[in-house]
C-alpha cells in the first residue's frame, strides 16, 4: 500500500480511482478509501464482501463492491490504479493472457498496477493450501512488456495455514506504469 501512496501524486487523476481484484474483507480497500481513493472492490466471496461493506459503513467510508469471478470478470470503466494482493493465483495459466489484457485495458495511460502472485517457494512447491496456481518465476513481469516497471521483488514469508506443518511461501510483487 505504501508504494501506491508514494506514487499518488504521479497518477493521472485526483482523486484517483482504484480497482482491488480480490478485496477479501476489504482491509486494503477501506484503507485506500480512507485516503481519498474512489474504490471498487471485486471478490467471489459474498460473505467477505458483506463484512467489508459493514466495516466501511461503520467507519463512514464510501466503497463500491462487485461480486464476480476474476476468471471471467471484465472491468467496466478505467482506473488509475489496479491493485491485487494474494489473489491472482486463482487464474489458471490458460486464462492469464486474456485476464491481464482486460485488466490492463481498463487502466488509464499513466496509471499503475500494483499486484502480486505466488511463485514456487524457496524450497520448491509448498503444501497445497488456499494459494491457488503458482506462476512461473518472471511470468508476472513478462505480462507487463511495454510498461515501465517501477518495482519488482520477491517476498518470502512463513505460513501456518489451518494448523498444518509450517512452511514458507514466495510472492512476486510488481509495480508498473502504463505508458500508452
Ligand atoms: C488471500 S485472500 C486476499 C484478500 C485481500 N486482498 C487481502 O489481502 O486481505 C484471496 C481472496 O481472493 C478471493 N478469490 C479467490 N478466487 C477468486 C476468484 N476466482 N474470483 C474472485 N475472487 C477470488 C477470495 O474470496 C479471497 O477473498
Amino acid at each position: 500500500m505504501g508504494h501506491i501512496q508514494r506514487l499518488r501524486r504521479t497518477l493521472p487523476r485526483d482523486p484517483p480511482s482504484l480497482l482491488d481484484l480480490g478485496m477479501g474483507r476489504g482491509r486494503d480497500l477501506i484503507c485506500f478509501a480512507r485516503r481519498g481513493f474512489r474504490v471498487l472492490g471485486v471478490d467471489l466471496a459474498s460473505e467477505a464482501i458483506e463484512k467489508g461493506e459493514r466495516r466501511a459503513e461503520r467507519l463512514g467510508v464510501a466503497i463500491r463492491t462487485v461480486r464476480a469471478d476474476l476468471r471471467s470478470y471484465r472491468p467496466r470503466g478505467r482506473f488509475d490504479v489496479v491493485y491485487s494482493n494474494g489473489t491472482l493465483s486463482c487464474l489458471p495459466p490458460e486464462l492469464r493472457a486474456a485476464r491481464f489484457g482486460d485488466f490492463q485495458s481498463a487502466t488509464v495511460r499513466g496509471g499503475i498496477h500494483a499486484v502480486n502472485v505466488f511463485v514456487p517457494g524457496p524450497r520448491g512447491p509448498s503444501p497445497p493450501d488456499e494459494q491457488g496456481l503458482p506462476y512461473r518465476p518472471g511470468e508476472l513481469a513478462n505480462r507487463y512488456a511495454g510498461w515501465e516497471i517501477l518495482e519488482s521483488r520477491e517476498i518470502d514469508f512463513p505460513c501456518h495455514y489451518r494448523g498444518g506443518a509450517p512452511h514458507r511461501h514466495r510472492l512476486e510483487a510488481l509495480v508498473a506504469r502504463k505508458l500508452d
